[in-house]
């Protein structure tokens, strides 16, 4: 199979499709791999890192799209590049079709074969493709916290680990999943005091469990949550409810209740956010001050790592990519449950309930799906 992979062209977008141990790997199996000139740039990778890895440098993304049987990315694809598509390419990258009906009817009018990253399923209900992104996230919300509680910034001017003689600071995350853990890991590891709050006890008890008691740990609700924020230096939000705005937690009064110069980080901010006062930002200026507490509520908290966060998602897309590469998109669809949830669009016909029930599209069956589901007795 030839494989594409085309420089990000959205703004502030510096991640990559593909690194070169994924290009070496994928030309190891017999295909050829085409790589914009500069694609990985962003994520510290040279031309000639790709070239030795054996992948073929081209020009501009016109040869890239012209080129490959799949075209493989980070983002979804913009206005300029929705001519150079073609009927019956692979695209498969992150596309969030039920936000965005202009890009869902162009893919229908250029019949791609469309799959998307954030709706590849486990069977557990598991999002294999958006977790490494939260785990990121997850993890450096503690340190933008940490940078916001430095008196520049209008924070407390506290360190998170403390110092000898003086106790660390207290950070209390809200939500304990992928996010929420993550970031309890890292609070926990720079010697942070750490709450942490969730409405599902199975949450909490595995945390207590793995961090051997050295967190506290509460069922959420407004009360704990109002006594636990007040005495807190640093505040995470990591709530979600799938499909659903996030649930807000904090109400200004309760932050009101908070010591000034103590730091919020909404992470939950690219669902509405759980603090009232949220509104999102930039990382280009990501904080500001709201009833003394400095806020840092920015959407992509990944896109400021964009090496890690290529590693980290090419990591757990590579397998995916492989296996389309080598069965053909058909047969690797019929084989992995996962993977076929992943399609959204072929032939020109919306896959995806939610996307079509989103724009009031007609639906069609994914016609990779076995018998028994297509039509359930
Ligand atoms: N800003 C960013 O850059 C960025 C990056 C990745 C993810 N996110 C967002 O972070 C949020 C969390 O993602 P995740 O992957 O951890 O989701 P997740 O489903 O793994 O975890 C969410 C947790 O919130 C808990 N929860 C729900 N309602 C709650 C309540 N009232 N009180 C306490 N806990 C509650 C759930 O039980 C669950 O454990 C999502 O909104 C996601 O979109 C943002």
């Amino acid at each position: 199979m030839i494989i594409g992979v085309p420089k990000e062209i959205k703004e502030v977008e510096k991640r990559v499709g593909m690194t070169p141990q994924g290009v070496d790997a994928l030309v190891v199996h017999g295909h050829r791999v085409l790589v914009e000139r500069s694609a990985g740039k962003g994520s510290g990778f040279s031309d000639q890192e790709y070239q030795k890895a054996g992948a073929t440098l081209v020009e501009g993304p016109k040869n890239i799209w012209e080129g490959a049987d799949m075209v493989v990315k980070v983002k979804e694809p913009l206005e300029p590049e929705f001519s150079l598509m073609r009927p019956g390419q692979v695209l498969f990258t992150y596309l969030h079709l039920a936000a965005n009906r202009e890009l869902t009817l162009e893919l229908m009018e250029h019949r791609i074969v469309g799959i998307g990253y954030e709706t590849v399923q486990g069977q557990d209900g598991s999002l294999p493709l958006l977790r490494p992104m939260s785990e990121i996230a997850g993890r450096a919300s503690v340190l933008a916290g940490g940078m916001c509680l430095e008196a520049r910034h209008g924070g407390r001017g506290v360190l998170l680990c403390g110092a000898s003689g003086v106790p660390p600071a207290k950070v209390v995350i809200l939500g304990a999943g992928v996010v929420g853990s993550n970031a309890c890991k890292v609070a926990l590891g720079i010697g942070a005091s750490v709450s942490i709050l969730d409405i599902h006890p199975e949450r909490l008890s595995y945390l207590h469990d793995i961090t051997q008691g050295h967190i506290a740990t509460f069922i959420s609700n407004r009360m704990t949550i109002g006594e636990e924020i007040a005495s807190a230096d640093l505040v995470i939000g990591a709530v979600l409810i799938p499909g659903a705005h996030a649930p807000k937690l904090v109400t200004r009064l309760m932050l009101k209740r908070m010591r000034h110069g103590s730091a919020v980080v909404d992470v939950s901010v690219d669902q509405g956010g759980c603090f009232e006062t949220t509104r999102p930002t930039t990382h280009e200026n990501p904080t500001y001050v709201e009833e003394g507490i400095v806020h840092y509520c920015v959407a992509n908290i990944p896109g400021a790592f964009p090496r890690t966060s290529t590693f980290a998602l090419t990591n757990a897309t590579f397998p995916y990519i492989l296996q389309i590469a080598d069965k053909g998109y058909e047969k690797a669809m019929e084989e992995n449950e996962a993977l076929r949830k992943g399609l959204n669009l072929i032939g020109g016909q919306v896959v995806y309930r939610a996307v079509a029930e989103s724009f009031g599209l007609a639906f069609a069956q994914n016609p990779f799906s076995p018998p028994s589901l297509k039509n359930p007795s």
